[in-house]
């Protein structure tokens, strides 16, 4: 079947997470974070994605801002950067506007130039995919913006994949499923879609039932799994 939607993961996909650490440790009297930046950005990720699924399998659902908070306040406290109330808010503000890739407003113009549904499926919240999407001024670029809120779950549930057939009427084998997070790409290849894994930094591939059908090194190679060129 062709392509005829094209579904985008958020954090880490379209939105790069380490930026929030980054910007705020380019901020003046920020030496201790300065220093630190890139393990705590490691940390706060892994930690983030792992209560995730902890919470998923343990049927504890709370939504991704709870358990992004949690994730920071174990990597704060993990790189001894904790107790800093002010360092706390600046990086959870930070969050709310994460920037974008640089490929990503010509990589989704591209797709809605040729007519293709695009969305964002994510475990995010909707205020904070809101937020995201508004400072990274993609709005236009999307039909909508699916949250894992509407099930209560996370990824990589299949209830969560199920949401853009819901949304859009299509079948499992007209989507192209975008994300960065191998486990993810995986489960959505399992579901039923057709899967692109964006591994940005040249990781094995995760040990897992499922494989994505595509790997590629960022989103610029996307219209052409779409059918654009
Ligand atoms: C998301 C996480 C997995 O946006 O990055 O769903």
């Amino acid at each position: 079947m062709p392509v005829t939607t094209c579904v985008f993961d958020a954090y880490g996909t379209l939105f790069d997470v380490a930026a929030a650490a980054r910007e705020a440790a380019g901020e003046p009297g920020r030496d201790a974070l300065a220093a630190r930046w890139r393990e705590l950005a490691e940390h706060w990720r892994q930690k983030q994605l792992q209560y995730t699924w902890l919470r998923a399998v343990s049927g504890t659902h709370a939504d991704f801002w709870e358990v992004t908070q949690n994730g920071l306040d174990w990597a704060l406290e993990k790189t001894g950067l904790d107790g800093q109330a002010e360092l706390r808010e600046r990086l959870l503000a930070l969050y709310w506007e994460l920037a974008a890739y640089p490929e990503v407003p010509g990589m989704l113009g591209a797709l809605k130039a040729a007519g293709r549904t695009t969305a964002i499926l994510s475990n995010g919240s909707p205020a904070m995919l809101a937020g995201a999407v508004d400072s990274a001024g993609l709005g236009d670029m999307l039909d909508d913006v699916l949250s894992v809120e509407s099930v209560g779950v996370f990824k990589p549930h299949a209830g969560v994949y199920d949401l853009v057939g819901q949304r859009f009427g299509c079948d499992r084998n007209e989507v192209l499923f975008v994300s960065s997070n191998g486990w993810d790409a995986a489960a959505a290849s399992g579901f039923g879609f057709t899967t692109a894994w964006v591994n940005r930094a040249g990781d094995p591939m995760d040990r897992l039932p499922w494989t994505p059908q595509h790997v590629l090194p960022d989103l610029t190679g996307i219209p052409a799994l779409a059918g654009v060129e």
